[in-house]
């Protein structure tokens, strides 16, 4: 379990608390939770709106920082993990959107950060739990989902936050375990097999997605060469 946990009522962004626990010295591990967040941040600087009712939750962990995309695609797979528990069926958009019948209902934002000691990794998981759908911004309509929605009642989130880090922390993987990572995560990804636009920082790649590396990163099959994608936004999966 989390070596730390603290609660919150309302944060900026649990990640953003969760960064000061790390150069004040917290242990690893430590678990920052929230209520409600109002700058909750998304991948790629997009916001993740945060009403009450959402799990908000970031974990400290000390990690290289090279090792943070396949760190990022298990903790994809812990969520996966927890909403079979609530017998639903999720996939995972490359590299961590949670969807639902093709609609998103969590995503995970991980952070790289040189702590006092060491490298650190934020995992910040953002699941819309127990949010009203009509909580959204009207322009997710369609897109989005909630685990109320699905489930047409209340989730506990103490017991989702509870197995939750269970799950994360048993599937961590030490060095040398990325095959075991890339091997499940393979079976519940939406993203392999189809035809992609991928929005990265150095502009929009297009391609078959072939594999995932044991990196972590996306195998864009374009032109006849491979191109390892390490990050990005997939626009479209056709
Ligand atoms: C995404 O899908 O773009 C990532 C969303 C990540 C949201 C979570 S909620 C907890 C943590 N704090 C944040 O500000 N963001 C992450």
């Amino acid at each position: 379990m989390s070596s730390r946990l603290v609660r919150r009522d309302v944060v900026d962004s649990t990640n953003e608390v969760a960064k000061n626990l790390v150069a004040e010295g917290t242990p690893p591990w430590t678990v920052v939770v929230a209520n409600k967040q109002v700058e909750g941040r998304g991948r790629f600087g997009r916001r993740w709106v945060s009403p009450r009712g959402g799990l908000y939750v970031s974990v400290a962990v000390r990690e290289d920082l090279d090792r943070l995309p396949i760190i990022s695609l298990s903790a994809g797979l812990a969520v996966v993990d927890v909403l079979r528990e609530l017998s639903l069926e999720s996939t995972l958009k490359w590299p961590n959107d949670v969807l639902i019948r093709g609609a998103k209902v969590a995503g995970i934002l991980v952070e790289g950060l040189v702590g006092p000691d060491a490298y650190w990794g934020i995992l910040g998981i953002g699941i819309n739990s127990n949010v009203p759908l009509e909580r959204l911004p009207p322009e997710f309509a369609g897109r989005t989902t909630t685990l109320r929605h699905e489930l047409s009642e209340e989730v506990d989130n103490e017991l989702l936050l509870e197995t939750l880090l269970s799950l994360l922390q048993r599937g961590y993987p030490a060095p040398g375990e990325e095959d075991r990572i890339v091997a499940r995560y393979r079976g519940v990804c939406s993203t392999l097999g189809r035809w992609v636009k991928v929005e990265t920082s150095q502009g929009i790649l297009e391609g078959r997605a072939v594999d995932i590396s044991p990196t972590g990163f996306l195998l864009l099959e374009a032109k006849e060469v491979t191109v390892e994608v390490s990050e990005g936004i997939i626009l479209m999966e056709a």
